[in-house]
């Protein structure tokens, strides 16, 4: 069985790119033309809500975790993610989360700009992703830290170099 057992997959042409924005607490306050499309909300359903709105049930909270802590410290996060449209369908970025900021320095908000991921890489990161949902559902958010830690150690590589290299 794949990955993904509900739902098809939705796809989009691989140069166009999706934006969303969020106020601090991960509010949307901002989504392009191709976000609204692929969500299947209507803009007015979407802005306001919190992000996890698309949140597909297949995505480990280990990864979310990773996406805050950085982006809260001020950090950008690369990341693969499988959204969930309205109507069950779902569809796999290559999300690139950045912290934005004031004229002061401090963080005011969050920007994603995402492409569509390369087939290869969304094999790679279903087969993680599938390891970490099982060891959360046992050990919760921090067992599944735990193991991507020991999963990345094991190869000598960062989560970033990990996520680049797929
Ligand atoms: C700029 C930005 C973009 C995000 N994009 C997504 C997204 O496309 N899909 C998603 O499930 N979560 C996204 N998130 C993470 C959500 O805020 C949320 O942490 C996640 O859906 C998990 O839900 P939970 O934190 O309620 O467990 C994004 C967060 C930020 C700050």
């Amino acid at each position: 069985m794949s990955f993904i057992s509900s739902g098809n997959e939705i796809s989009f042409d691989k140069d166009r790119i999706i934006v969303s924005k969020t106020d601090l607490k991960g509010k949307i306050t901002y989504g392009n033309e191709l976000f609204i499309e692929l969500s299947g909300y209507s803009e007015k359903e979407l802005l306001g809500s919190p992000h996890s709105m698309i949140r597909h049930e297949k995505m480990p909270k280990t990864v979310f975790r990773i996406l805050w802590n950085g982006i809260s410290k001020g950090k950008e996060i690369f990341a693969y993610v499988v959204n969930r449209a309205k109507n069950g369908d779902y569809y796999w970025v290559f999300a690139n989360v950045t912290p934005s900021f004031n004229s002061r320095g401090d963080v005011v908000g969050y920007h994603s700009v995402r492409r569509k991921p390369k087939q290869e890489a969304i094999a790679a990161i279903s087969e993680l992703y599938g390891k970490l949902l099982d060891i959360e559902r046992r050990d919760g958010v921090d067992g599944g830290l735990r193991a991507l830690e020991d999963i990345l150690d094991n190869e000598g590589i960062s989560y970033e170099e990990y996520i680049i290299s797929i």
